[in-house]
Order: C-alpha cells, then sequence, then structure tokens
C-alpha cells in the first residue's frame, strides 16, 4: 500500500539510513544529526566503544580487538543489532525531547526506490527497536526531487540523480509519480575506489580511501594539471610522494561514471517523448552526497547534452525533503510507488 501525505504528517520524525551517513530530521526543528554511519566495536567485550565521526576517525586505526563497522550498506540494514546500537547512540538523546511530547512517536524512513520486501522490513524493525510506535516508508527519489526543490507535482517532467555512497539512482518523476527509474550500483564509494586502485596498479602507491577526498578538489580545477599524493610505498611499505597527471584521475573516475551514464539513458528511453521533450529545458538534478564531486554536472552535461545542475546542499536533500513532507510543506501528490 503507497504511503500517503497524511500518513507522514502524523510523523515527527524523518529517517536517512545511508551507506556512509545517518540523518534525522525532527519536524519543526530541522536536522538535528548528520553523522557517518559507523560504530566502533570492542570485540572481547562486545562493547560500543564510538559511532559517528569519531568512529569513523578510528577507521584503520584500531588495535586487533577493536573493529570499525558499517552496519548499513547500499540502503539496507545489513546487522540490524549493531544498527539500533549506533541510532540509539547517535539519535536517542536527540529525540528525547520529542519523545516526551509525543510517546506515541511516528518515524518515517527513507528506502530505496524498488527497495525488497526485506530491506523495507529491516529498516522498520530498526526503528521500532528506537521506540517508534509505527514507521511509515517513503522513496528515496521523491523525497530527494522534493528536498531539491523540483516541483514534482506538475503535470512535467523533472529528472532527479541521486548519487550516494554505494549506489546512483535516476528517476523521471511527472504529477507526483515517478515515470520511470534505475538504481546503479556506483556511488562514491566506487570512484574512491578506482582511484586507490589506479595509485596502486600505475604508481605502487596505496592510499587509504579517505585520503582521497581532497583529490577530488583538484578534479575541479582547470589551472592544476598535476597533483602531489603522499601514500605508502606497496614493496617497501615506507612513506612517498608521487605526482599524478590530473588528466589521468579524471579519465580513472569516468570509468565508474559511465555506469550513471547509462543509467540516465536507460530511464530516458523508457519515457514517453513528451516528458523528454521538458527535460531538455529543465535539465538534469544532481542530488547525494557524491554530487559534490567537482565537475560531476559538467560532465554529466556534456556526455548528455542537456543542462544538469546540482542542488543546493545535495548530501541532505532526500531527508530534507522527507522532513518537509512531515511539515506539510508539499502540496498534495500521489506519492507512488511508496511502500508503508
Ligand atoms: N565534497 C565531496 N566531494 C566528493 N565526494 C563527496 C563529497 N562529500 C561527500 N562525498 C561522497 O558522497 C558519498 C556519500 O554520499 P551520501 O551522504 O549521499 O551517501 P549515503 O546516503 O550515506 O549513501 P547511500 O545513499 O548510497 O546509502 C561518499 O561516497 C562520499 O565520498
Ligand atoms: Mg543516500
Amino acid at each position: 500500500m503507497p504511503v500517503s501525505l497524511d500518513q507522514l504528517r502524523r510523523c515527527t520524525v524523518a529517517v536517512d539510513l545511508g551507506a556512509a551517513r545517518t540523518r534525522v530530521y525532527v519536524k519543526d526543528t530541522g536536522l538535528v544529526v548528520d553523522e557517518p554511519s559507523v560504530a566502533a566495536v570492542n570485540t572481547r567485550s562486545g562493547a560500543l566503544l564510538a559511532v559517528g565521526e569519531l568512529a569513523e576517525r578510528m577507521t584503520g586505526r584500531t588495535p586487533d580487538h577493536i573493529r570499525v563497522v558499517r552496519p548499513i550498506s547500499g540502503g539496507t540494514v545489513v546487522d540490524i543489532d549493531m544498527a539500533q546500537r549506533m541510532l540509539r547512540q547517535l539519535i536517542g538523546g536527540k529525540l528525547r525531547k520529542a519523545w516526551r511530547r509525543r510517546p506515541t512517536l511516528r518515524i518515517a524512513a527513507c528506502t530505496p526506490h524498488d527497495s525488497e520486501p526485506l530491506t523495507q522490513r529491516a529498516a522498520v524493525e530498526t526503528l521500532t527497536a528506537l521506540g517508534a510506535r509505527r514507521v511509515e516508508l517513503a522513496d528515496t527519489l521523491v523525497c530527494a526531487a522534493v528536498g531539491c526543490g523540483l516541483p514534482v507535482e506538475q503535470p512535467e517532467a523533472t529528472m532527479i540523480v541521486v548519487c550516494g555512497a554505494a549506489t546512483s539512482q535516476v528517476a523521471v518523476l511527472s504529477l507526483g509519480s515517478i515515470v520511470s527509474a534505475e538504481t546503479i550500483p556506483v556511488g562514491g564509494n566506487s570512484i574512491d575506489h578506482a582511484v586507490v586502485e589506479h595509485l596502486r596498479n600505475e604508481h605502487e602507491l596505496m592510499l587509504p580511501s579517505p585520503a582521497v577526498r581532497p583529490l577530488h578538489l583538484v578534479l575541479g580545477s582547470v589551472e592544476e594539471t598535476q597533483t602531489e599524493v603522499h601514500g605508502r610505498d606497496v614493496t617497501t611499505g615506507l612513506a612517498r610522494s608521487v605526482v599524478v597527471d590530473t588528466e589521468d584521475l579524471r579519465r580513472v573516475i569516468s570509468t565508474p561514471l559511465t555506469g550513471v551514464l547509462d543509467g540516465i539513458r536507460t530511464v530516458l528511453r523508457r519515457c514517453p517523448p513528451d516528458l523528454v521533450a521538458d527535460l531538455s529545458d529543465r535539465g538534469i538534478m544532481l542530488a547525494g552526497g557524491s554530487a559534490l564531486l567537482p565537475g560531476l554536472d559538467t560532465m554529466l552535461s556534456r556526455a548528455t547534452g542537456m543542462p544538469a545542475h546540482t542542488a543546493e546542499r545535495p548530501d541532505t536533500c532526500a531527508v530534507r525533503g522527507l522532513g518537509a513532507m512531515l511539515e506539510g510543506k508539499v502540496r498534495p501528490l500521489h506519492l507512488d510507488p511508496l511502500a508503508s
């Protein structure tokens, strides 16, 4: 059964459980949590040592008895018990006030487009354990489109590409419904992985994934043709620096991005021609954390021949869009195909 706007309006809290980050929006308050979906556990005692930013900083720096885990993968809660413990730490304190005011708290959560019933059940089970009386699930693509300010309820096409950490989702919407959509298993993680592999194979340099982010900035600059990268030599294990061509890096990240382009083409092919004509003016809206990759809009625009715009605060679009629906700031729409 699709969820209705009325059902969403009865919720107090909006949650987006992402592979990279967990975000929580409280009705009439705003975004209260935006932290990495990471937990650090002592494997000897089973104790939870840290969550969020602190746990992420521990990644790759822990002794044997401490394990850093990510209980959410590709929009699916893969370790329900750990996700519940992480969420209790991350959001328990922030929700205490909302709970006191409304003990029969309802939570709304974003769920990937076309998510499996098992994925939906895992999200509901995780959030119910936090004390929610009811959990409503809303399609991430609709939430993100609303969060970007797209006029989704109008009888004209809007296209959104949500580039997350594990996946990218593409959709064309009209009259509040998804006309055509596609999920591609390519996101920020695959882009970082491609750069790490390139440095290892071509320069014999080992680089941890978090160290790739500064290289993204260089990709956005046209003046810089070369950049220095510090890492560890594959053979000797000693610290070493290499100078890398930015053009090479652009070529390396363009391989995973081809998947996103194919997804866009597939969605357009399935759309009625009138809607595709609308899109040639309006273009593509980019959301999700990976939309912050410098030059992504230009690259997609060049490859598709349509304008591409990066949303304002693209990383939090989905949870803010869901929050706007909770607050009744959205005109009635069908919200199909949302699950409940
Ligand atoms: N400034 C930036 N430049 C490039 N990439 C970035 C930037 N900020 C975040 N990212 C990338 O965005 C990704 C996280 O995006 P987002 O927060 O939308 O993911 P998520 O919602 O947790 O994941 P998913 O939707 O796949 O479950 C990470 O892979 C990260 O590397
Ligand atoms: Mg996401």
